[in-house]
């Protein structure tokens, strides 16, 4: 791992989201005691069994304090422990996302509304859920800096995405209507608009490989790895930063400003015999 430089020294706070070794949440975990920065990881108690938690807080000196981000009570007793560790939390990283419709295959027309609600409230309205619950516990300090992870699905259709678009957007949406608000105490709060990443999540949703093999294609700097995001994440987290708020920050190679590429026009006269 490369020598840090100490950014977040005396910074400590939550990241939620690192499921194993693939997680974007677990080299942002990495990234940050790089740096110098202190904190709880969190996932959800149903995580316990799937993953190897246990691995990465032992690297990076952390502690693990399982909650569902849906669920207000863990959320509050998560923060009130942090506060109790720390005195108060200076950083939170939102790294959390399911999508039960893609998951199962239901198609956009044809969404289970059960499992839509409990998507957007896991993907999206658990971002609200967590910047109260830190505030309402008095665990989150002035001058912090919430990073949540999105895609650009939020402002584009990119069909397989299905009901996640809609998530991400909400998601952008509680960034820009909390952020106005954290304002006055100095807290910021941004969404990093990730390339697609061979993640646990990722390959969740069907022709992901596709979606990754055209955004590799179009991006000038090709697709961003977890490692390049965690960099990033760092960056956000740091006083660097200390006047962004309330973006959406592309974490891309560059694919949000593209519309085609060399590569894909080869590739695709290819296809067409032109
Ligand atoms: N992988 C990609 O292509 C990609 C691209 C852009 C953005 N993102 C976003 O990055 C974030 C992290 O995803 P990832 O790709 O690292 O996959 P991942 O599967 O490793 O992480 C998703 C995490 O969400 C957690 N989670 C699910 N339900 C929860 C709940 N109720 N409470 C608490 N935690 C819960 C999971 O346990 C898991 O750790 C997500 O917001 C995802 O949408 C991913």
């Amino acid at each position: 791992m490369a020598k840090g430089n100490g950014l977040l020294e005396g910074k400590t706070g939550v990241i939620f989201g690192a499921l194993n070794d693939s997680s974007i949440a677990w080299k942002i975990a990495e990234a940050v005691h790089r740096e110098g920065g202190r904190f709880i990881l969190s996932n959800a108690p149903v995580a316990k069994r799937l993953g190897g938690l246990d691995e990465l807080a032992e690297k990076t000196d952390a502690k693990i304090v399982w909650a569902d981000a849906t669920n207000d009570d863990d959320l509050a007793s998560l923060f009130n422990e942090a506060k109790e560790a720390y005195g108060g939390v200076d950083f939170i990283v939102h790294s959390i996302g399911m999508g039960l419709n893609v998951r199962k295959n239901r198609p956009y027309e044809n969404l289970k509304y059960e499992w839509y609600h409990k998507t957007l409230d896991i993907s999206a309205i658990s971002l609200h859920r967590t910047v109260h619950a830190a505030e309402e516990t008095g665990a989150l300090n002035d001058g912090a800096s919430i990073v949540a992870l999105s895609y650009i699905g939020a402002q584009r259709v990119f069909s397989k995405y299905s009901e996640m678009g809609d998530a991400k957007a909400l998601l952008e949406s509680i960034v820009r209507s909390y952020g106005y608000r954290l304002g006055k105490r100095g807290i910021r709060i941004n969404a990093v608009s990730q390339s697609p990443t061979k993640t646990t999540a990722g390959s969740g949703i069907s022709g992901f490989n596709a979606m990754f093999e055209f955004a590799e294609r179009l991006a000038p700097l090709g697709n961003a790895d977890s490692e390049s995001c965690a960099d990033y994440t760092v960056s956000l987290l740091s006083d660097l930063t200390r006047m962004v708020t309330m973006q959406t920050l592309f974490h891309d190679g560059g694919f949000s400003n593209m519309g085609i590429s060399d590569l894909l026009v080869e590739n695709l006269s290819e296809v067409l015999e032109d």
